[in-house]
């Protein structure tokens, strides 16, 4: 038996956790799949509940789980507390003490989604690209940190981007690994020039690549890094870097493919435990309305199935689901364009799991009549049905 811990968090995670834990059900019963979901709080919800944004019982349960599916945390509602205790925290927390080092964010364009950038499809068409970003060290968890009183009154902040050698190399081996099944391309990603720092990270990197010859190892500086990622993503394929610099820069490979909501991550650590999560974040703005893409999470199910339970030929199947309704131009309102059919989150994730189900009933050589009006139903009813 998996046990999989579903946090579902704040904003718009209760609403998108939702349609990714009917796909797992669906898979379930499909597939005869024995895994348990439990769900706990995180985040605000966390906070609203317990006072703070881990509490020791999802911890516990986290340790406990075989995997975690999160939804996202924060919003304006905690942004007045202290740093220490704001939802953010609760996720830092998951990654720090599940150890889960290994941050893994594809960027892939689809193929049907490539009017919905707002780059000019020719430079995002065909777009499959690999952001490894380190997650547990660097600036984010780097000690000394605060904000101390000066002697003349003033206030200073400080944080400390540190990272040892066996971090590095670390996160450069994943790299390197997942290169190998791709184009067996690395690009480390630092800023040498002017940060020691990554200036051992640059030298680790050169010493990791020396045990992967068929890999090839480039270099970028960040900034650099920033405008390649516009001007011709196309040229890279896997890119490995520290952890603010991945947060940054995920985001802007993010844009590339048409829509934040799309991209799943996984986060793992060196057993392939891990934490899936999309990676926009709680999207305050658009919660509760229904509205707010729920693929992203789904993406995140299947790349669950892939990296923690191997099961590659699950994971297919839920990422053909997610082709096939793009196929049948069903948008969310996020990559939504003229011609296509807008959707709400539930009925984008009914979607899917009617997608995934008749590809499974097709195989097995006949659809039920009955469970097929089934799907209908479910696609049909509560459909805004709106066509432009
Ligand atoms: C992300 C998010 C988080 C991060 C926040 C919510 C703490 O931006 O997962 O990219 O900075 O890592
Ligand atoms: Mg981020």
């Amino acid at each position: 038996m998996k046990k999989i811990l579903v946090l579902p968090g704040d904003g718009i995670g209760p609403e998108i956790v939702q349609e990714a834990t009917k796909v797992i059900e669906c898979l379930k019963r499909e597939f005869e799949l024995d895994f348990e979901l439990e769900e706990a709080h995180v985040g605000g919800a966390a906070i609203d509940a317990t006072g703070g944004p881990l509490p020791d019982e999802t911890l516990k349960l986290a340790h406990e789980a075989d995997s975690v599916l999160l939804g996202a945390v924060g919003g304006p509602k905690w942004e007045s507390l202290d740093i220490a205790i704001r939802p953010e925290k609760g996720l830092l927390g998951l990654r720090s003490n599940l150890n889960l080092f290994a941050n893994l964010r594809p960027a892939l364009l689809y193929e049907q989604l490539a009017s919905a950038s707002t780059l000019k499809a020719e430079v995002v068409a065909g777009l499959d690209l690999m952001i490894v970003r380190e997650l547990t060290g660097g600036i984010y968890f780097g000690q000394p940190r605060g904000i101390r009183e000066l002697e003349n009154g003033e206030k200073q902040g400080f944080n400390t981007l540190i990272y040892r050698e066996s971090e590095i190399e670390r996160i450069g081996r994943v790299a390197f690994e997942i290169a190998q099944k791709r184009d067996k391309r690395v690009c480390s990603v630092d800023k040498a020039n002017v940060l020691e720092c990554t200036e051992l990270w640059r030298e680790v990197m050169e010493r990791v690549a020396k045990d992967y010859p068929d890999v090839t190892l480039s270099h970028m500086y960040v900034d650099n890094a920033a405008m390649q990622l516009v001007r011709a993503p196309k040229q890279f394929d896997v890119m490995v870097t520290t952890n603010m610099f991945g947060d940054i820069l995920s985001d802007c490979a993010a844009m590339l493919t048409g829509s934040i909501g799309m991209l799943p991550s996984a986060s793992l650590d060196a057993n392939s435990k891990g934490m899936y999560e999309p990676i926009h974040g709680s999207a305050p703005d658009i919660a509760g309305q229904g509205i707010a893409n729920p693929l992203a999470t789904i993406l995140s199910v299947a790349m669950m199935l892939r990296y923690s339970f191997n099961k590659p030929e699950l994971a297919r199947r839920i990422e053909q689901g997610v082709e096939t309704v793009l196929n049948e131009g069903l948008r969310t309102p996020d990559i939504y364009t003229q011609g296509t059919r807008k959707v709400g989150t539930e009925e984008m994730g009914d979607a899917v799991v009617a997608a995934i189900m008749r590809t499974t009933w097709a195989e097995l050589g006949g659809l039920h009549e009955g469970d097929l009006q089934g799907i209908e139903c479910a696609r049909g009813g509560g459909i805004s049905n709106e066509i432009d």
